[in-house]
């Protein structure tokens, strides 16, 4: 059986461009005994991958060229060699920029044949959302009444976390670009406040919204300067959650910007602590109970942007990283 794939062609200098990607068509064997054939329903445009392109492992190992392009997506299954699948079966795992996929059932997670949203499982009920989840709870330990900080807040990760901590019972300041991003975050999202990114007085904004005594966690998806604003607005014990740090992804590592402001850590007991998702892969199903209840019942919002099939990858990848995608930026590959 044949299946089209989008593969790595050449490492990207600075930002991708879709010449670093080549679409290709290749055979696929028929599914060995415990293994199952997957049909790719939605791919996603992952800016985390960005970093595994080099070639350098980050928590995940680098690509090599020649490799499907990397990524969560949902899926169906085919046929079933597998003592725990089925055909017809809905499926996320990591099945990355291809029209197939065949699997050895590792990492997978079952999608309830009843959900809200079949999509929402390439994004806020993958990933995107879970890295929300534990990082809100688990890493930043946000209680009710506390204020949230959380950069690129309009993503997928950022707008969910601001999500859940009004859901917990706290408020979010959001940090996002543009005044649709703005619109949305406060009037369907709930936030109590966003800040253009592009604010020259962004710190004053920050602790302006923060009110007396600062906020209390800041969730960062970017790093650069917008994390040296935000140091600016924690109070006495603040936590930071480092999500991710897109602002540097394209730069080469001895071009990556850091925060300069480690003194404040001293006077406000500041903590920082990194986050990798996969390190809560077994309470994944206790997530997505969650969220998979809050969006039924309407309290947790969420975009999409979705492209028409594989091809169209590369060039919503690229400008994803530009910052142009608003939402999770996702390929259907099939209905
Ligand atoms: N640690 C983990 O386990 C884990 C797992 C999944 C994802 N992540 C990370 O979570 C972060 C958010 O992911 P996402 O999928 O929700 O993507 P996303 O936030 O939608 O990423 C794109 C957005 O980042 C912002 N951005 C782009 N360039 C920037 C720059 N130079 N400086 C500041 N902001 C910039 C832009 O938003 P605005 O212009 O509106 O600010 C842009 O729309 C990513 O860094 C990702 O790698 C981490």
């Amino acid at each position: 059986m044949t299946s089209a794939h989008v593969v790595l062609a050449r490492r990207p200098q600075g930002a991708p461009v879709p010449e670093d990607f080549r679409l290709e068509t290749r055979e696929l064997p028929a599914p060995r005994e415990g293994q199952l054939l997957v049909e790719v329903l939605f791919a996603t445009a992952n800016p985390g991958s960005r970093n595994r392109m080099g070639g350098d492992a980050s928590y995940a190992r680098g690509m090599r060229l020649g490799e499907t392009m990397e990524g969560p997506a949902v899926g169906r299954v085919l046929v079933s060699n597998h003592p725990e699948w089925r055909q017809g079966d809905l499926v996320t795992g990591a099945f990355g920029w291809a029209e197939r996929a065949l699997s050895s059932g590792r990492g997978l997670r079952r999608i309830p044949a009843r959900t809200p949203s079949l999509s929402a499982w390439a994004g806020i009920l993958n990933l995107p959302g879970l890295t929300a989840y534990f990082g809100l709870r688990d890493v930043a330990g946000f209680k009710p009444g506390e204020t949230l900080i959380v950069s690129s807040a309009a993503g997928p990760v950022g707008a969910t976390a601001g999500q859940i901590a009004r859901l917990m019972g706290g408020r979010a300041i959001g940090i996002a670009s543009g005044a649709e991003r703005k619109r949305w975050l406060l009037e369907e999202a709930g936030f109590a406040a966003v800040i253009d990114r592009s604010a020259p007085d962004l710190a004053d904004a920050l602790i302006a919204a923060a009110g007396e005594g600062g906020a209390q966690v800041y969730f960062d998806n970017v790093g650069g300067p917008v994390l040296d604003a935000a140091i600016r607005a924690l109070g006495q014990r603040g936590r930071i959650v480092v999500s991710g740090q897109i602002a540097d992804y394209n730069r080469p590592d001895g071009e990556r910007s850091g925060t300069r402001r480690v003194h404040e850590f001293i006077g406000k007991r500041l903590r920082m602590e990194g986050m990798v998702v996969f390190d809560y892969a077994e309470r994944f199903g206790e997530a997505e109970r969650e969220i998979e209840g809050w969006i039924a019942d309407g309290r947790l919002k969420f975009r999409e942007h979705i492209v028409d099939g594989l091809a169209a990858l590369p060039a919503l990848f690229c400008a994803q990283l530009r910052g142009e995608i608003f939402g999770r930026a996702l390929a259907k590959v099939a209905s």
